[in-house]
């Protein structure tokens, strides 16, 4: 197991751009098989969970280039509709191959998918969705085994706005014969930015950001050149490790549209932001302020991808804040791990209590998940003396080089291999 040695106290400052989006590459990479011509990708940040899904899409027989930051994908050769377990059981956006494979060979076979372990994820919503469209499934032994030769256009109402289950339908859905709407659609950014890609491959999707999708079945797919929009998380996760140290950060190559409720929390907290359309600059106060209540929920809602983040910075705030998640049910595992560090915290279910202490003690941690790991990053950052953080490997999953980022605006940081 890899990790992190950092010594604490230290400012951030300087200027950082932000990579492309992980969350939005993902199933790009997905619905690049539904493409028989040549696709180029720019801004593919070089994260562990992009790299699991190229090599997916290699076995399935597509040939993947990267030259820095692009990538050129050539899906013509793609010859299997079997996902390698091996792989799929280490990323959930595994499953995000299904309506696209579904949509090249009317067929596909896929096993549960793994992905950081931060409760119960089902993937029902992306069955029964496929299921509308016509989508015959078998579910045995683990695997799962989907027959799509007559897919047909359905209106599909998701109980909840699943993010995975809107891209899924919208990537098999442009395959079926007939037109297609998801109501009550999940609304993030990354779900327009597969619309657009989806529509400079040729096929015809509308909506994308609001909760109703219409996709029309069929078209002729083409040449296409795309750039992934800039990574929410990661610019929101250098804000808070800004805000933590007391630093003066200025963060480029972002879509301050994307973040507007992580900044106007930091801004509860203290923070003096000055944000234009791509750059926001973060003064942080001597002390953060408590915030009063953090609640996660769907997009626009708080994402919950930043609450482990704000959850750090709230265990060195003045006076106590509350937090509650409810996106997933088990999402607070970086709580036992900040009690090390000496935060005092009280949780029941789906709600945290923290009183904010003046100063964290540097420890050992381990990290359970992606965000949480560079959550407890951020508190080794502005605890005092060393701390160590195993469990690099998940941060490596959707912060390239982490370590860099961070070392480049000042911090004490190494990283190791175990
Ligand atoms: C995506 C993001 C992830 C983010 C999450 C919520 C990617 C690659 N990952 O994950 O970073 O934290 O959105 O913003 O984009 N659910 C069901 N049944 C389903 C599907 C989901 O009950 O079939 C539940 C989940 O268990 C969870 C909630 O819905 O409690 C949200 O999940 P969903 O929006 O699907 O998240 P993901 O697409 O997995």
């Amino acid at each position: 197991m890899g990790g992190y040695v950092i010594t604490g106290g230290r400012s951030l400052s300087g200027e950082i751009a932000v990579s492309g989006a992980k969350n939005a590459l993902l199933p790009i990479l997905a619905a690049s098989i539904l493409n028989d011509k040549e696709i180029v990708i720019h801004d593919c940040p070089d994260i562990s969970d992009a790299e699991n899904m190229i090599e997916i899409l290699r076995t399935l027989g597509c040939s993947v280039k990267r030259e820095g930051n692009t990538l050129v994908i050539d899906a013509s050769n793609a010859n299997a509709y079997t996902m390698p377990p091996n792989i799929s059981k280490k990323i959930r956006s595994s499953i995000f191959m299904l309506g696209s494979v579904l949509g090249r060979f009317k067929r596909a076979r896929f096993t549960y998918p793994g992905g950081c372990e931060i409760g119960n994820r089902p993937i029902d919503l992306h069955l029964d969705g496929l299921k509308k469209l016509n989508v015959r499934i078998k579910e045995e032994y683990g695997y799962i085994d989907c027959w799509g030769d007559d897919m047909r256009g359905a209106s599909i109402h998701l109980d909840y706005p699943s993010v995975g289950a809107t891209e899924n339908i919208m990537m098999a859905a442009v395959a079926a014969r007939g037109d297609s709407v998801i109501q009550n659609a999940a609304r993030e950014p990354e779900i327009e930015d597969l619309e657009r890609f989806l529509n400079e491959l040729g096929f015809s999707v509308s909506g994308a950001g609001t909760s109703t999708v219409c996709i029309k079945g069929g078209g002729v797919t083409r040449r296409a050149e795309h750039t992934v929009i800039p990574d929410r998380i990661v610019a929101g996760t250098l804000l808070c490790a800004a805000a933590a140290t007391r630093g003066d950060v200025l963060v480029t190559n972002v879509d301050t549209g994307h973040i507007s409720l992580t900044l106007s929390k930091l801004n509860e907290m203290g923070c003096d932001i000055s944000a234009r359309r791509d750059t926001v600059r973060l003064k942080a106060p001597e002390r953060l302020r408590r915030i009063k209540l953090l609640e996660t929920l769907p997009y626009p809602g708080f994402p919950t991808d930043m609450q482990a983040q704000m959850f750090a910075l709230c265990s060195i705030a003045d006076g106590t804040s509350v937090i509650v998640e409810n996106v997933f049910d088990n999402r607070f595992k970086h709580a036992a791990e900040l009690k090390r560090m000496g935060a005092d915290i009280t949780l029941k279910d789906r709600t945290a209590v923290i009183s904010g202490v003046e100063r964290l003690m540097g420890a050992t941690m381990f990290a359970h998940d992606l965000r949480g790991g560079a959550a407890l990053v951020i508190a080794g950052l502005c605890a005092d003396g060393r701390s160590v953080v195993y469990g690099s490997e998940y941060v490596d999953r959707g912060y390239e080089r982490f370590e860099n980022m961070l070392g480049a605006l000042g911090a004490d940081i190494d990283k190791f291999e175990a």
